[in-house]
């Protein structure tokens, strides 16, 4: 990074694709097409910036909640999305892994998923990590619930659970993004984001360009990050 300090991960929740598409007259699931040409904007410049990990929200466990039509058109999306870009992907070096439940996903999407997984794996020039079918309270049960399969502990500490999450060698994100100025977190990366810095814009996450994310660094830039001690 060419930051002041260290710059590392970067995790965004991609919000206010419905709200941006109705905003001009179109119906929401434009906006998520558009939002998901977004994704692709912002992480090639993230890959310019030097980031190594970028972990966007793309699919909450809550999100089932919408109308069956969204939904739909949300799945349709996402695997069109791996479908046509996993070579591009591949090309620039990028890896992907996808953190979330599988539990609930059609058969043929899983399968998608974990052979490009597999095939950009060695991959090193970033790590994009798809929260998808993602909750941060369902990583931390699954967490709990493979250290119970996996060993015969009685009392667990915090390494235990860091190690049994979706992504244990992924660091902490530094800074958090959310378009479209709700200022929460929505079950997004709870166990992660104890220390991170936040970064809230009231730009939809289609309109969140290059000008945009650039403001959101410089403002991370000018934080004093102290994690309970004392400025030195
Ligand atoms: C974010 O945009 C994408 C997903 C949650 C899948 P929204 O669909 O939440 O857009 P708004 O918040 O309704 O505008
Ligand atoms: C968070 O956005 C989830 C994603 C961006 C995938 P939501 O639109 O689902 O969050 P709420 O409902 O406004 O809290
Ligand atoms: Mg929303």
């Amino acid at each position: 990074m060419n930051g002041n300090i260290s710059l590392n991960h970067i995790g965004i929740i991609m919000d206010g694709n419905g709200r941006w598409a109705l905003k001009q007259g179109k119906n929401r699931v434009y906006g998520h097409t558009e939002g998901v040409k977004n994704l692709k904007n912002i992480l090639e410049i993230s890959i310019e910036l030097g980031i190594k990990y970028l972990t966007v929200y793309a699919f909450s466990t809550e999100n089932w909640k919408r109308p069956k039509s969204e939904v739909d058109a949300l799945m349709f999306l996402f695997k069109e999305y791996l479908l046509n870009e996993v070579n591009n992907l591949n090309k620039n070096g990028i890896k992907i892994v996808f953190s979330g439940r599988k539990n609930g996903l059609n058969d043929s999407l899983i399968k998608l998923m974990d052979d490009i997984e597999e095939k950009l794996k060695y991959n090193d020039k970033i790590t994009l990590n798809i929260a998808f079918n993602y909750g941060g309270r369902a990583e931390i049960v699954d967490a709990v619930n493979k250290i119970i399969k996996e060993t015969d502990k009685k009392i667990i500490d915090e390494e235990d659970i860091q190690n049994h999450l979706y992504q244990s060698n992924i660091p902490d994100p530094e800074l958090i993004i959310r378009t479209s100025g709700e200022f929460r977190i929505s079950n997004f990366l709870l166990w992660q984001i104890a220390y991170s810095e936040f970064y809230i814009t009231d730009k939809y996450w289609p309109e969140f360009n290059k000008e945009e994310f650039m403001k959101a660094i410089s403002s991370y830039n000018k934080r004093e990050r102290k994690f309970g001690g004392l400025k030195i």
